[in-house]
């Protein structure tokens, strides 16, 4: 059985194609999972809204929680590292996450990013130790075969490596960044783009998308077939 951690980002409550002025990551993401359960309805699915209820942003007590030794915290470090132990423990048990994550000024939403701020932990996710040969910080989720799946959206078009805005896309590669420091290297991402100018260009680049999420689902679904894959948009 695999568990698949569902995410969402977006500020916005409904999914397009069903809400007025509904989330296309929403869309895309509902539509993951929802093929993926077709596909395997026995696996586990946890559901987690970022965009609703994103998490708390990491203080300077949690900072200095995190930094003290488990067994060195007194009780109020505990409550203070309660919501990112409960994010870690979600992830940890996690086969394949799959998140709705929107562009918001070039990089990802503040509830996403308080997201990563409290996943990634030390001695829980990586490793650090100033006195280790070599780097002083390990990633701790290597070898445990997760996966991740960025489902995004764009009101702008041409975000995707080689294209014209790829240098300002800081939502996928930064995603790729952290989640690759933790460990999570098999990565796959299908993005929306189009929002703000509407009209036939948006409903293209929304019929690629849920194509290639049927293939990817088929594909990653199929336990024989593995894919690594990149980051990119859906209208190529
Ligand atoms: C606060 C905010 C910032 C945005 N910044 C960008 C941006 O930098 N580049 C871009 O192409 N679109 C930007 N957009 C447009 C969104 O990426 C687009 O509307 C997308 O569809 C939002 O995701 P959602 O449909 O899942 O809510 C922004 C939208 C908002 C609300």
């Amino acid at each position: 059985m695999t568990s698949l951690l569902h995410l969402d980002a977006s500020a916005r409550p409904g999914r397009s194609g069903i809400d007025p002025h509904g989330s296309h990551s929403r869309r895309l993401s509902a539509r993951f999972v929802e093929q993926w359960q077709k596909a395997r309805p026995g696996d586990r699915i946890l559901y987690r809204d970022l965009g609703q209820h994103p998490p708390h942003p990491v203080s300077g007590e949690w900072i200095h929680a995190a930094f003290t030794k488990p067994e060195a915290r007194e009780p109020w470090m505990h409550d203070v590292l309660a919501e990112s132990d409960a994010l870690v423990d979600e992830l940890l048990e996690a086969d394949l996450i799959v998140a709705g994550v929107p562009m918001y000024n070039f990089g990802v939403p503040a509830g996403f990013k308080a997201y990563i701020d409290n996943i990634v932990r030390v001695g829980r996710t990586f490793g650090f130790d100033r006195s280790r040969q070599g780097l002083p910080y390990w990633p701790m989720l290597t070898d445990m075969h997760k996966r991740l799946v960025v489902l995004g959206s764009r009101g702008d078009y041409g975000y995707a490596p080689g294209e014209r805005m790829a240098q300002a896309n800081h939502v996928e590669p930064h995603i790729r960044t952290v989640f690759g420091y933790l460990g999570i290297e098999d990565v796959h991402g299908i993005a929306v783009e189009y929002d703000e100018f509407g009209g036939e260009h948006l409903q293209v680049s929304l019929d690629q998308a849920e194509r290639r999420i049927g293939a990817l689902v088929e594909s990653l679904a199929t336990p024989q077939k593995t894919s690594r894959n990149i980051v990119a948009p859906s209208h190529d």
